[in-house]
C-alpha cells in the first residue's frame, strides 16, 4: 500500500499563524510519522499557492512583482515549518514552470471533453485603472448580511459566495473609485457532468469524518453548479486557449494540481523522474488531503472532477480529513486585525515541540477550538513537565543515585507484568487512534501511561526500601523505563525531537518502528540525563497575553474603537507607587521609516540621552515618516521589549487619541533626549 499525504497548499501570502498549523499541517506530520513508524511507503507534499488575487495586490501596493512576493514568503513559511519539525518530502510551489505546463494539461483535456465552457459574464471594471477587478479587488457591503469590506467573491463576515455584481456599493480596491459593470468572457468547469460519477464515488467514503460528510451533503443538496475557473489577471497560469488573451486560471483550479506538480518535482530531485506515476496513477493509493474546513468544497467535489476528467487514471483522494478551526483567546483568528500567534514569533519564545504539544491537545478535530494561553502553559506545566517529564526525572535520578546509572533487565513478578500489560492495551488504542486521525486522544492516553508509571514507583516506595531490597527497586526502575521506552515511541509522532533525546538517554536506537514499544528492554545504561522540559512561567504568559493585546491594538491604531465614543472611560486608581515605577522620558526622533506591508506601522530610532533605542508605533495612518525627524517627544522607557513584525520594540511613545486621530505629544518647550518626565 502506498500512502499519499498531502497539506493544503499554503498562500504564499503571508506568515503562517497557529490555525493553519492546528489545520492541516500538524495532524498531518503526525499522521506521516506515524506511518513511517509503521513501515509504510509514505510521502508527505506541499507547496506554496503562489497565485490569486492577495498576492498581486500585495505586489501593487509594495511596487515588487507578485513573484518578489512569492519568494518572500515561501521562504518564510518554509522556515516556520522547518522550526517546528513538520517535514515534507517536498515542499514546491504553483508559479513554477513543470506545474504551469500541468494545469494547462489539465484544463486543455477538460476543456476538449466540454467539461469546460466559455460564457460571457458581467464584472466589476474600473475606468480608472482600465482593468476587471476580480475577487478581492473590489470591495464593498455583503449582499447577504450587509457587512462592509466584503471582498468580490464571498464575505469574510458570513462567508456567503456569491455573484460578485451582486456586491452593494462596490469600490476599486487600487483606486477607491465606484466600477461599471462590463461584459467579460470566462470559463466554467461544468461539475453537473460528472454528478453521477461524484455521487457514486462519496457513496463509499462513508468511513470520512462526520463533519465532512455533513458538509458535503449539504453541498449537494444545493446542486452541482457550474463554477468559473478563469480570471481576468495577469498573475496566474493564462488560460491556454488563443482566444483567452490576458486571463489566467482560477487560483483554485490550478492550486491542488500542485499535489502533483510538487510529486513531480520530489521524484526528479530523488533522480527517479517516473517515480511519481507509483503514487498518483495507481488506484490503490491512498491519496490523503489534510485540509481546514474551508476547503472541503474544493476538495470534496471540484478537485475529484477534476482528476476524473483527465486522460491519466489519476487516484482520486481516498480520505479529507478536514479539520474544523482554531480560536484565540475566545476570539475568531484575524490577520488583518493581527488577531493572531504568528509562528516564527512564537517560536522565538517557546520550543517548537511545546507548541506540537498544545496543538495535539487541542486540535480542532470535530469542533472549533480554543488556544487560550493560560491553558498552554497549564498543558505543558501539568503534562509534559508534572506528569511525563517528572516520571523520567525520578526514574533516572533515583537510577543514576543509586544504581550508577544502570537498569538491569529482570524476570518481572505478576504485579509488574500487569503493568506492562496494561500500558500495552493503551499502545493499541492509540495505534488506532493515530489510524483515526485522533491526535488529541492520543496526547490524553500517552500521558495515562505515564499516570501509570508514576503511580506504580510511588505505591513500590523504592526510596523505603532500597537498603533492604535492591532488587525490587530495580525491578521498579526497569518497569518504569519500559513504560518511558513505550512512550518515547508512542509520542514520536507529536514531540519528536523531545522523543529521540529521551530514547538518547536511556541508550536506545534513533531508529526503530512502532512495534517495538512492545517489546522488552535489555539493559539500560543511562547516559547524559538533563530535563526533557521546563516549566512556563506566569510572567512568560502574561507577555504572551500582554503582546497579542498590543499588537492587535497597534494595528488598529485604535481608530475604529475610540472613533464613534466621544470619550474613553476612567481607568481605575493606581497607587504613586505604581505611578513611579514608569519611567517617562524625552526622546528625540533619530530615523523614521514604515514597516512594509502595514498600513499603521513606523519604525523609529530614538535617542534617549543614555543610548539609542529602536522602537514600533502604531502611528503610520496620521503622519509621515520624515514629519517625526527631529522632533522631540515623550517616550514610556521601562516598557518591557516586545517584537512587533521580526522588530525589537524597546518602548512606547505616547499620543493621544483624538477621535481616532493620533497626535504624539512633545515637550512645550526646548529639552534634551533623556530628560525624566515627572
Ligand atoms: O485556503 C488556502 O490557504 C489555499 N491556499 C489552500 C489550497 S489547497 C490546494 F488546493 F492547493
Ligand atoms: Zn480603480
Amino acid at each position: 500500500m502506498k500512502y499519499l499525504i498531502t497539506s493544503a497548499l499554503p498562500y504564499a501570502n503571508g506568515r503562517l499563524h497557529i490555525g493553519h498549523i492546528a489545520g492541516a499541517y500538524l495532524p498531518a506530520d503526525i499522521f506521516v510519522r506515524y506511518l513511517r513508524l509503521k513501515d509504510e511507503d509514505v510521502i508527505y507534499i506541499c507547496g506554496t499557492d503562489e497565485h490569486g488575487t492577495p498576492i498581486s495586490i500585495t505586489a501593487d501596493k509594495e511596487g515588487i512583482t507578485p513573484q518578489e512576493v512569492v519568494n518572500r514568503y515561501h521562504q518564510s513559511i518554509k522556515e516556520a515549518f522547518d522550526g517546528i519539525g513538520i517535514e515534507f518530502d517536498n515542499f514546491s510551489g504553483t508559479a513554477r514552470p513543470p506545474h504551469y505546463k500541468l494545469a494547462s494539461e489539465f484544463f486543455l483535456q477538460l476543456y476538449n471533453k466540454d467539461f469546460i465552457k466559455p460564457k460571457i459574464t458581467l464584472q466589476f471594471y474600473c475606468e480608472h485603472d482600465k482593468r476587471y477587478l476580480p475577487d478581492r479587488y473590489v470591495e464593498g457591503l455583503c449582499p447577504r448580511c450587509g457587512a462592509s469590506n466584503a471582498r468580490g467573491d464571498q464575505c469574510d463576515k458570513c462567508g456567503q459566495i456569491y455573484e460578485t455584481t451582486t456586491l452593494q456599493e462596490p469600490k476599486c480596491k487600487i483606486c477607491g473609485s465606484t466600477p461599471v459593470i462590463k461584459e467579460t468572457k470566462h470559463w466554467f468547469l461544468q461539475l453537473d457532468g460528472f454528478r453521477d460519477k461524484l455521487k457514486r464515488w462519496l457513496s463509499t467514503k462513508d468511513y470520512w469524518k462526520e463533519n465532512v460528510r455533513n458538509f458535503i451533503f449539504g453541498l449537494l443538496d444545493q446542486g452541482l453548479v457550474e463554477r468559473s475557473i478563469t480570471r481576468d489577471l495577469s498573475w496566474g497560469v493564462p488560460v491556454p486557449l488563443p482566444e483567452a488573451k490576458g486571463k489566467v486560471l482560477y487560483v483554485w483550479f490550478d492550486a491542488p494540481i500542485g499535489y502533483i506538480s510538487s510529486t513531480v518535482e520530489w521524484a526528479e530531485k530523488i533522480g527517479q523522474p517516473e517515480k511519481w506515476k507509483e503514487y498518483w496513477l495507481n488506484p490503490e493509493t491512498r491519496l490523503i488531503h489534510f485540509i481546514g474546513k474551508d476547503n472541503i468544497i474544493f476538495h470534496s467535489l471540484i478537485w475529484p472532477a477534476m482528476l476524473m476528467g483527465q486522460d491519466k487514471k489519476y487516484c482520486l483522494p481516498y480520505d479529507i480529513p478536514a479539520n474544523e478551526f482554531m480560536n484565540l483567546e475566545g476570539e475568531k483568528i484575524s490577520t488583518s486585525k493581527n488577531w493572531a500567534i504568528w509562528v516564527d514569533e512564537f517560536l522565538q519564545d517557546f520550543e517548537g515541540e511545546y507548541l506540537r504539544y498544545y496543538l495535539a491537545v487541542n486540535a480542532p478535530e470535530k469542533q472549533d477550538s480554543d488556544f487560550c494561553f493560560k491553558d498552554f502553559q497549564s498543558k505543558i506545566n501539568t503534562d509534559l513537565n508534572n506528569t511525563l517529564g517528572n516520571l523520567a526525572n525520578r526514574v533516572f535520578a533515583f537510577a543514576n543515585k543509586n544504581f550508577e546509572g544502570k537498569i538491569t533487565a529482570c524476570s518481572l513478578s505478576k504485579s509488574a507484568k500487569l503493568i506492562i500489560d496494561e500500558a500495552d492495551a493503551i499502545l493499541k488504542e492509540i495505534e488506532e487512534c493515530y489510524l483515526d486521525y485522533q491526535v488529541k486522544k492520543n496526547t490524553r492516553l500517552i500521558m495515562d501511561i505515564a499516570r501509570l508509571g508514576n503511580r506504580y514507583f510511588d505505591e513500590n516506595k523504592p526510596w523505603a526500601i532500597l537498603k533492604e531490597n535492591r532488587e525490587a527497586v530495580n525491578e521498579t526502575l526497569y518497569v518504569c523505563a519500559n513504560l518511558l521506552a513505550k512512550i518515547s515511541v508512542a509520542l514520536f509522532p507529536i514531540l519528536p525531537s523531545s522523543m529521540l533525546k529521551l530514547r538518547e538517554m536511556m541508550g536506545l536506537s534513533d531508529q526503530f518502528l512502532f512495534n517495538e514499544a512492545y517489546n522488552i528492554l535489555d539493559d539500560i545504561k543511562l547516559t547524559d540525563i538533563k530535563p526533557l522540559f521546563h516549566k512556563i512561567e506566569d510572567k512568560e504568559i502574561e507577555a504572551q497575553i500582554a503582546k497579542l493585546h498590543l499588537q492587535t491594538k497597534i494595528n488598529e491604531g485604535d481608530k475604529v474603537e475610540f472613533a464613534t465614543s466621544k470619550i474613553a472611560p476612567l481607568k481605575e486608581l493606581i497607587s504613586y507607587d505604581d505611578f513611579s515605577k514608569l519611567d517617562f522620558r524625552l526622546a528625540k526622533v533619530l530615523t523614521a521609516e514604515k514597516i512594509p506591508n502595514t498600513d499603521k506601522l513606523l519604525k523609529l530610532q530614538v535617542d534617549i540621552g543614555i543610548e539609542t533605542r529602536e522602537l514600533v508605533a502604531g502611528i503610520a495612518a496620521d503622519y509621515e515618516p520624515q514629519d517625526l525627524i527631529g522632533k522631540t517627544i515623550l517616550m514610556l522607557v521601562n516598557l518591557e521589549p516586545r517584537k512587533i513584525r521580526g522588530i525589537n520594540s524597546q518602548g512606547m511613545i505616547l499620543a493621544a487619541n483624538a477621535n481616532g486621530r493620533l497626535l504624539v505629544l512633545n515637550p512645550d518647550g526646548e529639552g534634551n533626549p533623556g530628560s525624566v518626565v515627572q
